[in-house]
């Protein structure tokens, strides 16, 4: 049988500084989201990349004293690193200079044009360069750019632009038929209210005053700008224009673009305006996450250059640490505090003493009373029922939160559990029946319960945190670690023997 398609994007990141934490939180979840669905039995296309035009970028460069495309190639390799670091299992990784994509958005913007849906006009507007945004007066806070707080400067210059108000009725009809579409719902009242409420207004689309840009193939002077360029890598990936290309017809629509808070707009407004347009369906939904932020709440973000490389995390605590806690700590669709102090803290009560303490304990046990043999001589007791119930409730409680994006609250379904594990064990207390011969029979049996609640928890792990999963099923030795075997109490094999524990999450202490 054929497997169901699902195609997800991380936004494309502008590679105008190196990449920081708050770009790992998007690009991990939808990892971790990718990861799940491979695992459940999807056939996954997950996207990312980067989106390279633009003023600042070609400002950045020529400050660097190099080309705008040597500029982003070098940062792009060091994002590709980073994303290999971070066990990222991206398909596919677009490039807006690439040249595949750059024709398309020339196909793209000459068949709006030709059809009327862009004319060309004159645009008088307030620009802030850091945050390649443009802003209205009465958006200012204090004068400046309500995003970074600078200066903003006034720019007139001829341009093309998209007509977005003829579409607004359609979109709004779109929103009311699909009520799924923008999640959290408090984002799509935003939008509704802010913005398409008060009247769209048309939307800019090309440049004159710089150079740095996919050229308007009939009016060479101009650069498209940024949004019909950048959000049509979505589909440019696929092969459009060519709607017949196999990895079009295969993956398209969208089941989620994932993206920042301050993007939902052109991802629920510009972005479904322009494929109506096209006559392209549209994506099925779009989640608006929040962002990190520092203990005083202050954005971590590029132009504030307030951040480390989140190398030095992955390298201070492991890779899994890093993913961990983006996952865990934040309610998706909520801002959440980034600190060091927080990771070490997250990493040492969950991941060291929850789970790791748990996995080496009972691999320790069974190769102290029993050789490192697995055995189950089914001896059971009333307390069993409740370990194998609820890890037997398992999969299909991850599988409802995982299928609203509830990511983290899929992590803390796993995680008790596995504190149910360690309860059990406090209450059959191995140590004792291990010291009465008679009592042997149940002993093997509570390290059994044991071994096969940590399998199955360790495969409901493998998207969020991959590298540990990996390890805890080969320390057990099983060739149980298909997503089928989880539904099923049981199936950890009888008589192998366990490999050696190993230590997964050394308590970090820090000063
Ligand atoms: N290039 C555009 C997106 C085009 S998509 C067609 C862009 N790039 S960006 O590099 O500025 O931001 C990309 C994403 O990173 C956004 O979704 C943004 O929300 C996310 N983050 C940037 N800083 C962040 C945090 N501090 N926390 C969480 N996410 C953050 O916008």
């Amino acid at each position: 049988m054929e497997k169901e398609k699902f195609y997800i994007t991380t936004p494309i990141y502008y590679p105008s500084a190196e990449f920081h934490i708050g770009h790992c939180y998007t690009t991990i979840i939808a990892d971790a989201i990718a990861r799940y669905k491979r695992l459940t039995g999807y056939d996954v296309f997950f996207q990312t990349g980067t989106d390279e035009h633009g003023e600042k970028i070609e400002k950045k460069a020529s400050e660097a004293g190099v080309t705008p495309k040597e500029y982003v190639d070098k940062i792009i390799a060091n994002a590709k690193d980073l994303w290999e670091k971070l066990d990222i299992t991206y398909d596919y990784f677009i490039r807006t200079t690439d040249k595949e994509h750059e024709e398309a958005v020339q196909k793209i913007f000459k068949k709006l044009y030709d059809q009327g849906d862009i004319y060309k006009g004159e645009y008088k507007g307030l620009y802030c360069v850091p945050c390649e945004s443009f802003w209205t007066e009465s958006q200012l806070v204090d004068g400046k750019c309500p995003d970074c707080g600078r200066d903003v400067k006034e720019v007139s210059e001829e341009a093309y632009f998209f007509k977005l108000s003829k579409y607004q009725d359609r979109l709004v009809d779109f929103y009311d038929r699909n009520p799924e579409f923008i999640l959290p719902l408090s984002r799509k009242n935003e939008m509704l209210n802010n913005f398409i409420k008060p009247g769209l207004e048309d939307l800019c689309v090309s440049r004159t005053s710089f150079t740095w840009g996919v050229p308007v193939s009939f009016d060479t002077k101009h650069v498209v700008y940024v949004w019909i360029d950048a959000l049509s890598n979505y589909i440019t990936s696929l092969g459009y224009p060519d709607e017949n290309s196999e990895k079009f017809k295969k993956y398209w629509p969208a089941d989620i673009h994932l993206v920042g808070k301050e993007i939902v707009r052109f991802h629920t407004i510009i972005w479904p305006i322009m494929l109506m347009a096209l006559g392209v369906e549209l994506p099925k939904q779009v989640f608006g996450h929040g962002w990190l932020v520092l203990n005083g709440g202050e954005r971590i973000a590029k132009s504030a250059g307030n951040y480390k490389d989140p190398r030095e995390y992955i390298n201070s605590y492991g890779v899994d640490a890093v993913r961990y806690y983006a996952l865990r700590e934040v309610s998706f669709g909520s801002d959440g505090v980034f600190t060091e102090e927080a990771l070490i803290n997250r990493t040492n009560t969950d991941l060291a003493n929850t789970l790791g303490n748990l996995v080496n304990r009972t691999i320790s046990m069974s190769h102290k009373y029993f050789d490192g043999i697995v055995l189950n001589p089914n001896v059971s007791e009333e307390l069993d029922g409740e370990l194998i119930n609820s890890t037997l409730a398992l999969k299909e409680k991850v599988e409802e939160k995982m299928n609203s994006l509830k990511v983290n609250e899929a992590i803390i379904e796993i995680m008790e559990v596995l504190k149910k594990c360690n309860k059990y064990i406090d209450d059959t207390m191995p140590w004792v029946l291990a010291k009465d011969e008679s009592k042997k029979d149940r002993l093997a049996t509570v390290l059994y319960n044991i071994l096969e609640s940590v399998r199955i928890c360790s495969i409901l792990l493998s998207p969020f945190i991959p590298t540990t999963s990996e390890k805890i099923l080969e320390q057990l030795n099983t060739s149980k670690t298909s997503y089928d075997t989880v539904s099923n109490f049981g199936l950890l094999e009888l008589n192998i023997k366990l490999n050696n524990p190993e230590v997964l999450f050394a308590r970090i202490v820090k000063d």
